[in-house]
């Protein structure tokens, strides 16, 4: 499907929402695939859905750099949505992101809320130009904790370092840099955890094998990309490699 980009903000710096005239039902941490004709395609989050197809797209290589050429009224093709997201939990949650990684939690706090459900949110940046208003995404939390490794905004040092008593948490929900999710799978029960994962994707739809986590052979495109903590604490790929485009394992830097 097609539609036109109805609004750019940048929300930090080489961090943009862009609002599509896509209008889509999708589960909280379900993903679409952009292409940008001539360059390639990237999966990104659905980050809300409610007027129009929300992205929020951080600037990493040639896809996000044609994206970020864009403005509002050029056409963006997009096909999904793909993959199993978040389970959803009444109770008490925690959202916790590092960087773009909030990407979805605008759609996930929305249906937490319909179910009435309690949300802290805790959030990780390198310091206040990387440092993205919830609201201006349009996250909903009844409580909002932020951590930048310089101390620019908040408390000072790494958001996993805020999570020292996530035990009452009916769920934690999380996304963003895998060494912020290991941590976390350190400190919480790993049952009560779900995680969103990223690896190089090709074809979003489970054929290409791009991005197989070993040993368990699971699909993060298809069978992810939200695993719970427990089934990715078997996965030894897990915080330690990924795959490039020419299929070889790499170190997670
Ligand atoms: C399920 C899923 C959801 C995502 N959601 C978002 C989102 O909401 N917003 C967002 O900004 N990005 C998101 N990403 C990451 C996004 O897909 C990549 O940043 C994008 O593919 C980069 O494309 P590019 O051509 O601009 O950069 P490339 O030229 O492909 O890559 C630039 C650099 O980033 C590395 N890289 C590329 N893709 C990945 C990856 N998936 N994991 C680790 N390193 C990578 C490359 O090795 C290279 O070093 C998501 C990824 C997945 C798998
Ligand atoms: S991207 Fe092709 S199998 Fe997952």
């Amino acid at each position: 499907m097609k539609g036109r980009i109805r609004k750019v903000d940048e929300v930090a710096e080489g961090v943009r929402r862009i609002v599509v005239d896509i209008h889509l039902k999708a589960d909280p941490g379900q993903f679409v695939m952009v292409w940008v004709p001539g360059v390639g395609e990237a999966p990104f989050s659905v980050s809300d859905i409610e007027n129009g197809l929300q992205l929020v797209v951080a600037l990493r290589g040639s896809v996000t750099r044609k994206i970020f050429s864009m403005s509002e009224g050029d056409v963006l093709p997009v096909r999904g949505p793909y993959g199993k997201g978040f389970t959803l939990v009444k109770g008490t949650v925690a959202l916790v992101g590092g960087g773009y990684g909030l990407a979805p939690f605008p759609l996930l706090s929305k249906r937490l809320k319909d179910l009435d459900s309690h949300i802290t949110l805790l959030l990780g940046f390198k310091g206040s130009k990387n440092y993205i208003d919830p609201q201006k995404v349009g996250i909903l939390a009844d409580d909002f904790i932020v951590a930048t490794e310089d101390g620019s905004v908040g408390f000072k040092g790494l958001v996993t370092e805020i999570l020292e008593d996530l035990s009452g948490y009916d769920m934690v929900y999380a996304c963003g840099p895998e060494r912020m999710a290991v941590e976390l799978l350190r400190i919480v029960n790993p049952s009560k955890v779900e995680i969103s994962v990223e690896r190089l994707m090709r074809c979003g739809i489970g054929v290409c094998g791009s991005c197989v986590l070993d040993p368990l052979g699971l699909r993060v495109c298809s069978d992810g990309p939200v695993f719970r903590g427990d089934v990715l604490l078997r996965i030894e790929d897990f915080g330690r490699f990924w795959r490039g485009w020419d299929g070889r394992k790499e170190e997670i830097r």
